[in-house]
């Protein structure tokens, strides 16, 4: 894959999932009754495919880009945020109460969503046009990681 392809596969990976987390994210609002399973869809969700995406990225997407010396500052915010991010999924496993669920799971769709755009626009578009990165070799190394 060019390193064009591959961008593009990586941001539309991220489209969808902010779009499946925000759909699920809906449904604790739109199920009265079943609130408590529409909030552990989103536990599940974030610990299934979120947080092993942010974990394989670090060692893959995140590494290619700390090595550009300006990129650094913004590769730590985006391990921060990483952080964050875990840290709302485990506040909404142990949520009590749909309104509760529903202010810590748009919180964590919102700052995905976010997180992901700042991944778009500022390491995936940086590191695209470079000769001497192959994205699509930094895809590949992902996906190896997602499969173990
Ligand atoms: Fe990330
Ligand atoms: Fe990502």
């Amino acid at each position: 894959m060019t390193n064009q392809e591959t961008a593009r596969a990586m941001k539309s990976h991220h489209a969808q999932m902010a779009k499946e987390l925000n759909d699920l994210v809906l449904a604790i609002s739109t199920s009265e009754a079943a609130w408590e399973s529409a909030r552990n869809a989103v536990a599940s969700y974030l610990r299934e495919q979120v947080l092993p995406h942010a974990a394989a990225e670090e060692s893959t997407v995140y590494r290619v880009g700390a090595k550009e010396e300006s990129l650094k500052a913004l590769i730590d915010s985006m391990l921060f945020e990483h952080t964050i991010i875990k840290g709302v999924a485990e506040r909404i496993e142990s949520s009590k109460g749909r309104d509760e669920s529903l202010i810590l799971a748009a919180e964590a769709a919102k700052l995905f969503e976010v997180h992901a755009e700042k991944e778009n626009r500022f390491i995936i578009d940086f590191l695209e046009p470079r000769n001497d990165v192959d994205l699509g070799a930094v895809l590949g190394d992902m996906h190896q990681l997602l499969a173990h």
